[in-house]
């Protein structure tokens, strides 16, 4: 069964169909309006959401479909301690696809093992937001015309931030994109986003603490929030909430033809004086984010009609190594397989198929 669970799990030529849809749908609505008919969409909610999961169910409903879902952990039967497992195979019975939040690193995952209908990741913990990805590439396509060649620069939380971990992923299979990681020095990009996903495919980057120093060579900038709920320590994120804050001032120093994007939802880091200026783009964002969820629900339930399946996973050692990330749903949870997959021989080190949490061998 064909799911997303992380942005690489498609093409890039599939990418490009998805925008060129999504495109469509945003010119021609009606053309779609009865093309999930009889379809019903499941949003599982376990972690809070405005714009997710009200895009999803608006994409769903705009095709002709329905909806069935919670958005509260608190009133579904996880707190009564039933697992994810268990609750895909139940999901499967009553509608035909699923996108699931969940604080859990890997939980869509465990869902996509279990379920017999499409799952879709709608945010896992820390770590990635796939479809967030497909409204910044639509974004970044209609605004900036492409993708080769930009200079994207991230700002914000970039350790905890799942959006940014996607968007960088998605980034890396285009050619000559480079990249300026702007972050405190706590709230650094993770090791292994830098070394596994950046240095691997060859990218180049740049950290640094400064927005003002890096904004001028920028094709695209985007914000992001610092993840409040993803601290350990109150007194850290009080420290930290306000490193950058986008003002009209800085947006001076950019170029006429850089475009500001944010994930949203947004606290203080960007002034609202800046939302006039045509470079902010994060609102059309959020527009943009609803055409892809349409072609991506359209996509995936045709792919399952025609029986496509997710490629076999390749070096994966089952229950060798046992993952201590307790923000991992494979740590969390009793009965799940502890997976890792070996991506250096020679050293012997491993990550864990749910989280990245680096093991040797
Ligand atoms: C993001 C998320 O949930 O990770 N929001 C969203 O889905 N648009 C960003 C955030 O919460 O900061």
């Amino acid at each position: 069964m064909r799911s997303l669970i992380d942005i690489t799990d498609f093409s890039v030529e599939e990418l490009y169909e998805l925008l060129s849809v999504a495109s469509d749908i945003g010119e021609h609505p009606e053309k779609y309006s009865d093309a999930c008919r009889g379809k019903k969409l499941a949003t599982l909610f376990f972690e809070p959401s405005t714009r997710t999961r009200l895009s999803f169910e608006a994409a769903m409903l705009e095709l002709g479909g329905s909806v069935v879902g919670f958005s509260d952990a608190g009133s579904s039967s996880a707190s009564k301690g039933e697992s994810m497992a268990d609750t895909a195979r139940v999901i499967s019975c009553y509608a035909d696809i699923m996108a699931i939040r969940h604080p859990l690193e890997g939980a869509p995952y465990v869902a996509s093992q279990n379920a017999t209908i499409p799952v879709i990741n709608a945010g896992d913990g820390g770590h990635c937001h796939p479809t967030q990805t497909l409204a910044d590439l639509l974004t970044i396509y209609r605004e900036n015309g492409h993708f080769d060649n930009l200079t994207v620069g991230c700002c914000g939380d970039l350790k905890h931030g799942r959006t940014v971990h996607s968007l960088l992923a998605a980034l890396t299979r285009y050619k000559n994109v480079k990249v300026v990681l702007i972050s405190p020095k706590e709230l650094q990009l993770p090791g292994y986003m830098k070394k596994e996903v950046l240095a691997k495919n060859g990218m180049s980057y740049v950290e640094t603490e400064s927005l003002e120093d890096a904004i001028p060579e920028l094709d695209v900038l985007y914000m992001t929030r610092i993840q409040r709920e993803r601290f350990d320590r109150a007194e850290d994120y009080n420290r930290l909430k306000d490193s950058y804050v986008l003002t009209a001032e800085k947006m001076k120093l950019a170029k006429e033809s850089m475009r500001v994007l944010h994930p949203l939802p947004r606290v203080n880091e960007i002034s609202v004086k800046v939302d006039d200026d045509p470079r902010a783009a994060y609102f059309r964002q959020a527009l943009n984010g609803k055409y892809m969820r349409m072609a991506l629900i359209l996509k995936l339930l045709k792919d399952a009609e025609n029986g496509v399946q997710m490629p076999e996973e390749k070096n994966i050692l089952v229950d060798e190594l046992f993952c201590d990330n307790d923000r991992c749903i494979s740590f969390t949870e009793q009965e799940i397989p502890h997976k890792f997959k070996l991506v250096n021989d020679e050293t012997g080190e491993c990550r864990c198929l749910y989280c990245e949490a680096k093991k040797f061998r």
